[in-house]
């Protein structure tokens, strides 16, 4: 196998599926898997085979890849552009039951004017605002019954992301936030029901709230991606161990610098990505944590910085006799910060199964 290469660990993938299906199962909830992470159409068939029911998807590009894999409840969780409405068309009209958002009423008049001129009613739902990380409309905004009743017969639900929790590393903190997005999804739901209007679908998700609710009374969905994988950042924030995460980054030991006690790898940042998201956590893994060529962590030995096609791995705190331990053609294994951004980097897995063999399997980019 050519390096750098993008590594899932097919046992670990398998176990992470089924933990979230089994959460997902016992709060009583279907889960809809966030896609984006993974890109893959193996993945989401094991996804689908662990009970997963309909997907999420970050672009149009993956509603119509995954559709043509036939799947066909596809929720598009990305605020809808106006100017992209005839290829979310093309998708209904072909038999895919995509699903889009809003949150605004500009967005919402968008899309039942082009469906009206199209004899075409989508499926929409609002997004909500429930922590003030990033778009939607607050719950107990008045704007809120004014875009479903711009929205009529299109609406078919709510859905809200705590993108907030994040930033969280303690069980207190992340119930809290988990009950919060779920509390303000509901309020957004009831609100609309008691003017009178349908509001079937209540959906939310990411990965830490999922992993961290108590209760998901009133919510229909549970949304999460990351989890397929883990990575660093979900490691810190306290929802996986370093022995689960099942993607990692396959490296070669390209030269020395045995004075400074570097390792030199072909894995720069162009393999693991730019995304430093553990540098504001309470513990920085540089450009990833180092295993050996089997996944077994090495302790300390961290990809410290990262050229495009170089990287930089030094123990962290003690001193190592690099060309003796790591010599020329060692190959290693790096645990990368976000999973989404290192697969991103990659066209294709290879995916160890669990008898050994390894699979290429295809993983779709771009937009
Ligand atoms: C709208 C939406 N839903 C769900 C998710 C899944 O979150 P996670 O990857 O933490 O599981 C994301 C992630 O960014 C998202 O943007």
């Amino acid at each position: 196998m050519d390096t750098p290469a993008a590594l899932i660990d097919t046992v670990k993938m398998q176990r992470n599926l089924e933990r979230m299906q089994q959460r997902a199962d016992s709060l009583g909830v279907q889960l809809r898997p966030h896609v984006k992470t993974h890109k893959c159409a193996q993945v989401v068939a094991a996804q689908i085979a662990a009970g997963a029911r309909g997907i999420t998807v970050s672009t149009l590009k993956e509603a119509e890849y995954f559709f043509a894999q036939g799947i066909h409840d596809i929720l598009y969780a990305v605020g809808m552009a106006p100017h992209k409405l005839p290829q979310a068309l093309a998708l209904r009209r072909q038999g895919c039951g995509l699903t889009l958002i809003t949150d605004s009423l500009a967005g919402a008049q968008a899309i039942v004017d082009f469906g009206r001129e199209q004899g075409e009613t989508f499926a929409v739902m609002i997004e909500i605002d429930c922590d003030g990380h990033r778009s939607g409309v607050k719950p107990q905004d008045p704007a809120l019954l004014e875009i479903a009743r711009v929205l009529g017969d299109s609406l078919v639900g709510v859905l809200t992301h705590a993108g907030e929790s994040y930033g969280l590393d303690t069980p207190e903190a992340l119930q809290a936030i988990a009950e919060l997005e779920r509390a303000r999804c509901v309020e957004a739901a009831e609100r609309i029901r008691a003017a009178g209007m349908r509001c079937e679908q209540v959906s939310v998700g990411s990965t830490p709230t999922a992993l961290s609710a108590v209760s998901l009374e009133g919510v229909t969905e549970l949304r999460a991606g990351v989890y397929a994988f883990f990575d660093l950042v979900m490691h810190n924030i306290g929802v996986c161990g370093t022995d689960e995460l099942a993607l990692s980054v396959l490296t070669t030991v390209i030269g020395h610098q045995p004075e400074k006690g570097w390792i030199i790898t072909d894995a720069g940042w162009m393999a693991m990505s730019r995304d430093r998201g553990t540098q504001t956590q309470k513990r920085d893994f540089g450009y990833g944590q180092v295993c050996d060529e089997a996944g077994e962590l090495i302790d300390g030995l961290l990809l410290s910085s990262a050229n495009q096609e170089h990287g930089v791995a030094r123990f962290q705190g003690h001193e190592v006799e690099v060309v003796a331990q790591f010599p020329l053609g060692t190959r290693l294994r790096i645990l990368p910060n976000h999973a989404c951004a290192t697969g991103a980097q990659f066209g294709s897995y290879h995916a160890v199964l669990e008898s050994g063999d390894v699979e290429v399997w295809e993983r779709l980019r771009g937009w």
